[in-house]
């Protein structure tokens, strides 16, 4: 049944190329909303099949996320730090609302709201800090972004009518906000009242980073994901992804 109406997603998205200069009369109910409503069931799968992963395709399960062990080696100006996070696990990537998801079909543009109540993660670190002096630390992190809003649009197009149909993605506008910046990481100081008011910083870092760089993510995320999307797409039509991210459907 759903893959029916995923042929006429296609469809309707071919057509779309041609209805370009028509405008349809607005007292006919339009085939928008049955489109919209399929994209979120496909999303809800996706949710689902987070658990598991996509193995076939090499993407591991999602939710959670989870990695054994991790090197980093980071530097910047005087500050430059070395060490490793163990038993990582990010949470919640799979625990989202759907607000908003509407496709306009004349504009060849879908337009999302995803809500995460809460995307954490939990971690041990080891880290050697050099910043002038030298400091090793290491303990149990928690870090979390809480009541986090993305929302966009995807602007896509699909080749001429009669094609293989081929999605190409345009462009993608991302404005991510985090209402709140949740940062617990321990041992930072050996002093409790200094450990708080560290991770307060690195909070408000966090915070400051997201929140305030919206342009700056807004065009990382245009310049890096849209060709990395288009790569992943291939040859394949709108159809096999939508296929491919809901695990199939019947
Ligand atoms: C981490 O995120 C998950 C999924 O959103 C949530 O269920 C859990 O309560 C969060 N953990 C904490 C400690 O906030
Ligand atoms: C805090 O870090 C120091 C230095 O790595 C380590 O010796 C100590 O065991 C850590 N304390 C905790 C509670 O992890
Ligand atoms: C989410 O962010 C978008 C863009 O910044 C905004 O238009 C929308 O109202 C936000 N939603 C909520 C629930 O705050």
């Amino acid at each position: 049944m759903k893959s029916l109406s995923l042929v006429a997603i296609i469809l309707a998205l071919a057509g779309s190329q041609a209805a370009k200069l028509v405008e349809p009369p607005s007292d006919i109910p339009s085939p928008l909303n049955a489109i919209d409503n399929i994209i979120v069931d496909v999303l809800e799968s996706c949710k689902l099949r987070m658990v598991e992963g996509w193995p076939q395709y090499g993407i591991p399960p999602l939710a959670p996320f989870e990695i054994q062990h991790k090197n980093f080696n980071f530097g910047t100006g005087e500050l430059h730090a070395t060490g490793a996070l163990d038993s990582l696990v990010v949470q919640g990537l799979n625990e989202f609302e759907i607000r908003t998801m509407s496709v306009n079909l004349i504009l060849s543009r879908i337009k999302f709201e995803l809500h995460f109540a809460s995307l954490n993660l939990t971690t041990q670190y080891e880290a050697d800090v050099e910043a002038g002096y030298h400091m090793a630390r290491g303990g149990g992190a928690f870090l979390a972004l809480e009541d986090l809003n993305m929302s966009g649009q995807i602007k896509y197009s699909t080749g001429v009518v009669g094609s293989n149909n081929n999605l190409r993605i345009k462009g993608i506008e991302l404005n991510i906000v985090a209402g709140n910046v949740v940062s617990n990481i321990e041992n930072l100081s050996k002093y409790r009242i200094l450990n708080r008011k560290l991770n307060e910083i690195v909070a408000e870092f966090i915070s400051l980073t997201i929140n305030e760089n919206t342009d700056f993510v807004a065009d990382w995320v245009d310049s890096t994901v849209t060709p990395i999307c288009n790569d992943l797409i291939g040859d394949r039509s709108l159809k096999d992804i939508l296929d491919l991210i809901g695990g199939g459907s019947e």
